[in-house]
């Protein structure tokens, strides 16, 4: 692949979805680096737009506001606003965060739509759908629920099991359901338009497999093996009532499917933006980027370019790079389970530390595999580099000036050599983070960057200004003047990964310039130029600050083994079945350890009638001395076991909390022993 040369750059990011909060896996994966991208870009004074917004069409959205009792729009407007101001107040830096909900969003998708209907582009099918006759409305796949053929977990979406993960289409499931009206759903004849994907497969082929071979190695490698396994027309629309309407007579109750109509809002995005927007789009010069998230590449990669390609006048994307994913403390992000570092929650824990976030999640970002962030790493990279490195150096750099030169760049007398090789290396490094950022590698990127923090800190370490200021302040000046002149270049080439605290130390410098080209000048500050006092960049991030993170999320594990164990419902059973079952009250007399196990312990109940020998689990909850006298319930016409020798006729019930300790199910105080409990 020869590298072409481009006029200008387009830098899309995933739109999230208008239906939650933005988490820390949204950041690593997508934002931080677009942003870093463009800020890169356009400090280097390149024609580059960012663009951005809200997702709000598809059926998680209509399915939350059903479940809150309120419409999507409601919902849409809720989350557009929160993650509008989260990026914002983080800083990230798009040119316009748009909403495919808004008027020229509809346009653009119709009529990108209607385009691709009139050439002829589109197949048209019909075939079997599940519908719910009682609300009167096709179902989605979400919209289903029955027991998975696999698993046999009765709650088992029409897509998917959320039990033991297999991909599902709703006709796999046993005893389908309508979660709308609980009614058992029919089979019902629906039309769609199909855009026929095989139709563009070995042109997909060439141009990914052969064109784009540098494209990131998990990006290429997902391509591969749909191409391998050969590609399907797919359904563009669905039976819905929230999404784009269908543009197409006799198509009422249709909308677009919300992956046709998502990437679409980019364009509408940029036409919002600017109206000189087709420069961006249908200039061969234009180099367009997508930023996105290893679950949508399918999607950026196959799908929207031939969509483009049906279409005809658009540009391709140039490059994918896409992320893997994070997690979250060694367990997979998750909103419905509430495992998730939420970015507005961050930014009110946390207030003005936005680049601690930013520098953590790029400096681990999941670039080639699954990354783990860990609230101890977010920690341990703030106080031992950040703060240790960065913050350390500048510092020092700016409190010896005031204190030797009061606050003015002391003048260079004579640089050594070892002087010259320093300064030197500032231009070596900037080579080194434009190589690693043009290609994507932002870990690389950012370590690289620092690493001239690192080289101020070893310089000033080396040459010890506090130790010969008195015998030699011509030598100190020349070497503050040089770590001055770091500190200035540093500014620079870390503005794309931290921009707040760059903006910072430019105050301290009072230094106003932001060129990327700058860069490696060894006289950005001038003699006698003064600068401002001395302020901390950045500060220690203390332990109860980062055990209080991990209370919250310890609340919430436990939340879900709590909600867990009440949703895992066992499938239902007759009357019958349970008549089966004699179960009875009962009082514990005597109670004593099993010797050489752990757990047992046998008792002797009176049922009443008679007395009984049960021998059962608890001795990590109760003693033997805690029982004799205690109410019980018993289930007394189980199979006799016999345990440890000892033969145990019945069991006695007990609630199991989520933590997995047992507790007695007490009758009240006057049951009489051998009552039947119906
Ligand atoms: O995965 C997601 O969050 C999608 N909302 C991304 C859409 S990207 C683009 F196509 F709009
Ligand atoms: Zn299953």
């Amino acid at each position: 692949m020869t590298k072409r040369s481009f006029k200008r750059t387009l830098v899309t990011s995933a739109l999230p979805y208008a239906n939650g909060p933005l988490h820390l896996g949204h950041l690593a994966g997508v934002y931080v680096p677009s942003d870093i991208y463009v800020r890169y870009l356009r400090q280097r004074g390149r024609d580059v737009i960012s663009i951005c917004g809200s997702d709000e069409h598809g059926v998680p959205i209509t399915l939350k506001a059903r479940h809150e009792g309120t419409t999507p729009q409601e919902v849409v407007d809720r989350y557009h606003t929160l993650n509008k101001k989260a990026f914002e107040d983080f800083g990230i830096t798009f040119d316009i965060y748009s909403r495919t909900t808004n008027r020229v969003h509809h346009e653009t998708a119709s009529q990108f739509f209607s385009t691709l209907y009139e050439k002829g582009e589109f197949i048209e099918k019909t075939s079997e759908q599940y519908y719910d006759e009682e609300a009167d409305t096709f179902l989605a796949d979400r919209y289903i629920t029955g027991t998975c053929p696999h698993c046999g977990h009765p709650s088992a979406y029409g897509d998917q099991c959320e039990q033991c993960g297999t991909s599902l289409s709703p006709s796999d499931l046993i005893n389908p359901v309508s979660t709308i009206s609980g009614s058992k759903p029919v089979l019902k004849e629906t039309r769609h338009w199909y855009l026929p994907l095989d139709k563009y497969e070995s042109w997909l082929k060439k141009w990914i497999l052969e064109d784009h071979r540098e494209w990131k190695p998990n990006v290429y490698g997902q391509c591969k093996s749909w191409l391998d396994q050969g590609l399907q027309p797919r359904a563009v629309s669905r039976d819905l009532d929230w999404g784009v309407p269908v543009p197409v007579e006799g198509a009422e109750g249709k909308v677009l499917y919300v992956w046709f109509d998502a990437p679409i809002g980019y364009i509408s995005a940029t036409r919002e933006l600017t109206p000189d927007w087709e420069k961006y789009w249908k200039d061969q010069e234009t180099r367009m980027i997508h930023f996105i998230g290893k679950d949508n590449i399918v999607f950026h990669c196959i799908i929207f370019p031939a969509m483009l390609r049906a279409e005809g006048s658009y540009i391709l994307p140039d490059n994918v790079p896409a992320n893997e994913f994070l997690n979250l403390e060694n367990d997979k992000i998750s909103t419905s389970r509430n495992w998730a570092v939420w970015l507005h929650e961050y930014l009110e824990d946390f207030p003005g530390k936005q680049d601690v976030l930013r520098y953590v999640l790029c400096a681990n970002a999941p670039e080639t595999k699954d990354n783990d962030f860990t609230w101890k790493d977010f920690q341990n990279r703030n106080n031992n580099e950040l703060v240790a490195i960065l913050g350390n150096f500048v510092n020092r750099a700016v409190v010896l000036t005031h204190k030797y030169h009061d606050g003015k760049v002391p003048p260079v007398s004579l640089l050594t050599p070892s002087d010259g090789e320093v300064l030197d290396q500032i231009g070596i490094i900037r080579k080194g983070v434009e190589q690693s950022l043009e290609n994507f590698r932002f870990r690389e990127a950012v370590k690289l960057a620092m690493d001239l923090a690192r080289l101020g800190n070893k310089y000033l370490a080396e040459t010890e200004p506090w130790k010969h200021y008195k015998n030699d302040p011509e030598r100190v000046a020349s070497i503050l003047n040089v770590a001055l002149q770091i500190s200035a270049n540093l500014t620079l080439l870390l503005d794309p990964f931290l921009p707040f605290s760059m903006q910072k130390l430019r105050d301290m410098l009072r230094f106003g310039e932001t060129s990327w080209e700058l860069i490696g000048n060894s006289n950005l500050l001038e003699e006698e130029h003064v600068i401002g006092a001395p302020a901390l960049l950045f500060e220690k991030i203390e332990d109860h600050q980062i055990q209080a993170q991990l209370d919250k999320l310890m609340k919430t594990r436990n939340d879900n083994l709590e909600t867990d164990s009440a949703r895992a419902l066992k499938e239902e059973v007759s009357f019958e079945d349970f008549s089966r079952m004699d179960l009875r009250t009962g009082t514990i007399l005597e109670a004593e350890k099993v010797p050489k196990t752990r757990k047992l312990i046998r008792m002797t109940i009176d049922l009443g009638v008679e007395q009984r020998t049960i021998v059962s689990g608890i001795a990590e909850y109760y003693t033997p001395g805690q029982l004799p006298g205690k109410k019980v319930c018993v289930l007394a016409n189980l199979t006799p076991r016999t345990i440890k020798g000892i033969e145990s006729k019945g069991m006695i019930l007990l609630a199991e909390n989520p933590d997995g300790s047992l507790h007695f199910i007490e009758p009240a105080a006057d049951a009489v022993n051998g009552s039947e409990i119906n």
